[in-house]
């Protein structure tokens, strides 16, 4: 990332000294009607106060130094500019009339062929048929840019563009604005913040081109077309496509090498909602902010009220508590699971058997076989080169940092190949190894090493790229995915939604190296990912699909009909387990409601619909000031007159925290909350709560009568529990069904002895 830089911002110009200021960007929030009448529109009064500020820059040979203190004025996400200041100036901005409030511009992180088979997506029925594949929905995606010659943005058979679509593909360095077509509709730019924090930075590729992958990698996964023989070095061979293949893709490169800003992210959500996308997708975040200091939150509130749907990633910084990232209530919060695939190596142990590991190896491997030795610790980097011309066994002693210990020193002394026998949980980062090498469970050691000990001079062969399917169990809670609860928004239950996000194949620049043999870059047209990066778009291509068959429903409605509908059970028949928790069955506040379900998502029986007001309500109950307020809802006249952190939501979290509470002493938390029918007709729904050890669960009414489509009802649902739990997490189930359980509609309930820590 790039680091803050100090700035030439102010100078005497009758001095011969040259003062170093530190500057910094500011997101500045302005009050519109404040404007004096005599500016004709709001830049230049943004430009105006901005001069008053420093008024030694009204010096003659300094006239253009307002506007280049300015960075973006914006006209959605948020009522005002961004801009360079000093501490200095920012003071007397503060005073200045028509301020509201600021804060510090920020680094932000970064966070197939099989996941839509995996998902169960089919053309002949569900929901690719029934939403026609996501059909003119546009999918605006919020990234490092677009490889735009990817076979996966290849527009045949796709209809003209909609004339709504406002947007543009902006030409730039290797960026033809002829780059675009009917798929790949959009590609736009974004780094004044990024340029304003260094202004002598070099932009290596100064337009929508992706130089990292990172875009085109969940672009694709969005809404890809159809490619067929795609693999990564012959691993998950087989055609690729997005979740959302008739979908349009819209890029905003908002994410560069040199380091990516809000300032530039909040410019790029506000173009694309100017442009006119239906959905926004947005594999990054903001760490530890307030609602209205996350100027992604900020800004996603105004997509909201245009109807956008916004997904985003949870994060990669699990499995801790409270890790993750855009816990806000009106966006989408994706975790990342496994599929049911693997990607391994089979060694076969001298016509006396065989196991396969996990490997992700790029290169060609001989045939031939070769001496095996089983080197225990592989701890000597010494003995290793000593042996280089034969396979390595190495036990992983389960440390810290144990394997990647051995996987360095068997690297660098170059065996043939190295097997490591290892139960660590965060393997995955090693199957891409530049060396040959496997990774092998336990049992599977214990049978290559009593093999090596019982043979005279044993010997083996490997053999790499092997794609293996029906992995069992899966889907899995990856370790990684970051956990809630919400710091932002604790009182609504966050992550949503668990979408796979391990091994993601989707396309990739052509000119990157996809990975390394030895020192050797290695280039391909598909590539490997894992993280919430790569959970979040296969979200955000189904909420396409999802927009295309119900183009006038909110986006919490959307929101709704994925979670409830969403799977708890994995393909072994059992409850969903987190590779984080020692393969524990999963808790809500690690994967959310559920692993997304497309096919049901279509048809949810009764949706949790939100309003903006409601989420007015939740700003009101969460005390903050009428400044607080306006920042996120760009309105001084909010309505509070109903404040409630209650918001009807489809997922319930209780917390029983009373550190100072008597013994004994019990808590009654009450959700009040309001079920709409998408279904046809009129239909009657029971409810049923799962038991919760230690708490007592009950619905009133437990039966909700419906006569007609649309119709809403109203239900209490009251957890009665000791104010200080004893457990950090228990979890359970309310479910709605149906008569024939034609829709089952399912909402997670968390009781957490959990405080959040500000
Ligand atoms: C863009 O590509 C088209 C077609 O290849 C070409 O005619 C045009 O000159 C290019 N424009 C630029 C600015 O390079
Ligand atoms: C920017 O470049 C100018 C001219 O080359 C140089 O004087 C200045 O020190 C540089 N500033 C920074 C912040 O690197
Ligand atoms: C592996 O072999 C294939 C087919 O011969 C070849 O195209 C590819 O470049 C080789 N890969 C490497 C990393 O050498
Ligand atoms: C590695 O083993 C050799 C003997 O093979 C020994 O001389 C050397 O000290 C060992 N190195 C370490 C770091 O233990
Ligand atoms: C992993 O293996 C090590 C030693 O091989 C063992 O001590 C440890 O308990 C194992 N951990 C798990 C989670 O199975
Ligand atoms: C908001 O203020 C009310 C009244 O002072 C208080 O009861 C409530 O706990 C506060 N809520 C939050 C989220 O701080
Ligand atoms: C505020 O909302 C309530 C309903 O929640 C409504 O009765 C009232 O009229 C509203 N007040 C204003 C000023 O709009
Ligand atoms: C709390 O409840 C337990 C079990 O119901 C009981 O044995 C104990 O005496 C109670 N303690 C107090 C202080 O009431």
């Amino acid at each position: 990332m790039t680091k803050n830089l100090y700035v030439w911002v102010s100078f005497t110009i009758l001095s011969t000294f040259i003062k170093l200021a530190k500057a910094d960007n500011y997101i500045v929030h302005m009050e519109p009607s404040a404007m004096p009448k005599a500016f004709s529109n709001q830049q230049s009064w943004y430009l105006s106060t901005l001069s008053s500020v420093s008024p030694k820059s009204r010096a003659k040979t300094n006239i253009n130094l307002p506007f280049s203190k300015l960075i973006y004025t914006y006209n959605h996400v948020i009522q005002g500019f961004s801009a360079v200041l000093t501490p200095a100036e920012l003071e007397v901005l503060k005073n200045s009339q028509g301020y509201v409030s600021s804060v510090k511009d920020r680094a932000v992180k970064v966070d197939t062929t099989h996941s839509f088979e995996f998902l169960g997506l089919n053309s002949g029925t569900g929901a690719w048929p029934v939403s026609n594949f996501g059909k003119d929905v546009i999918i605006g995606v919020i990234d490092t840019g677009v490889w735009p010659e990817s076979e996966s943005f290849n527009d045949n058979g796709m209809s003209d563009v909609p004339p709504r679509w406002k947007g543009a593909c902006e030409s730039g360095t290797q960026f033809n604005s002829s780059l675009c077509n009917k798929k790949l509709i959009g590609a736009r730019s974004f780094n004044k913040g990024l340029i304003a924090h260094n202004p002598n930075i070099t932009i290596s590729m100064n337009s929508p081109r992706d130089t990292e992958g990172h875009g085109t990698h969940t672009s694709s996964t969005a809404a890809g077309t159809y490619v067929e023989d795609a693999s990564y070095f012959g691993y998950a061979l087989g055609t690729a496509r997005g979740m959302a293949p008739g979908a349009r893709v819209a890029m905003y490169k908002a994410l560069w090498e040199e380091g990516a800003y809000t300032t530039d992210i909040i410019a790029a959500i506000d173009q694309a909602i100017d442009d006119g996308v239906d959905v926004l997708s947005m594999s990054l975040g903001l760490d530890e902010l307030e609602l209205y200091e996350d100027p992604i939150a900020i800004a996603t509130f105004s997509a909201i009220e245009k109807n956008i749907f916004v997904s985003t990633s949870a994060g990669n910084e699990g499995p801790d508590m409270e890790t993750l990232h855009n816990g806000t209530p009106w966006v989408l919060t994706v975790a990342a699971g496994t599929m049911d695939r693997d990607f391994g190596a089979t060694l076969n142990l001298g016509g006396k058997g065989s196991v396969i590991g996990m490997a992700q190896y790029p290169g060609n491997f001989s045939s031939s076989e070769f001496s095996i030795v089983f080197m225990d610790a592989c701890g000597n980097t010494t003995d290793l080169r000593k042996i280089k011309q034969k396979i390595v066994v190495c036990q992983d002693p389960g440390k810290e940092d144990s394997l990647s210990d051995q996987f360095n020193k068997v690297q660098v002394a170059g065996n043939i190949a190295g097997v490591f026998i290892t139960n660590n949980s965060n393997v995955d980062i090693f199957v891409q190894s530049p060396f040959p090498a496997i990774f092998l469970e336990q049992k599977d050691g214990d049978a290559v090493v009593e093999f090596i000990k019982t043979n005279t001079d044993p010997k083996a062969s490997i053999e790499f790229k092997k794609t293996i399917l029906g992995i069992k169990p899966s889907p899995t809670v990856t370790s990684y995915t970051s956990r809630g609860p919400s710091y932002s928004c604790p009182s609504v239950l966050k992550p949503d939604i668990m979408a796979p996000g391990d091994s993601v194949l989707a396309a990739w620049p052509t000119n990157i190296g996809a990975a390394r043999v030895n020192e050797d870059l290695v280039f391909s047209n598909f590539n490997l990912l894992s993280g919430t990066s790569m959970a979040c778009p296969h979200v955000s291509g189904i909420a396409a699909l999802l927009k295309a068959s119900y183009p006038d429903w909110s986006p919490a409605a959307i929101r709704s009909a994925l979670m409830t509908t969403s799977d708890q059970i994995d393909n072994t028949g059992s409850p969903i387990k987190d590779i984080g928790e020692n393969l524990r069955p999963a808790n809500p506040l690690a994967m959310g409601a559920g692993h997304v379900n497309p096919n049901k998502a279509l048809d949810p029986g009764l949706v949790y619909d939100a309003t903006v007001q409601d989420y007015v309500n939740l700003l009101c109950g969460l005390n903050f000031t009428e400044k607080q307020m306006k920042t996120i809802t760009k309105s001084f006249s909010n309505n509070c007159s109903n404040p409630s952190l209650d918001l009807n939501y489809p997922s319930f979290i209780a917390f029983f925290n009373d550190r100072d509470a008597k013994p004994n002493s019990t808590a009654v938390l009450e959700f009040q909350r309001t079920v709409t029918n998408v279904g046809d007709g009129s239909s009657t729904y029971r409810a049923t709560v799962s038991p919760i050890n230690g708490l007592m669960v009950t619905v009133e009414p437990d039966v909700l009568v419906f006569n007609a489509k649309y119709e809403k009802k109203s239900f209490k649902l009251s957890v009665e529990g000791p104010r200080q739990l004893n457990e950090a997490v228990s979890f359970g189930y309310l479910t709605w069904e149906d008569s024939g359980r034609k829709h089952v509609v399912r909402s997670p309930i968390v009781a957490t002895s959990y405080e959040v820590k500000k």
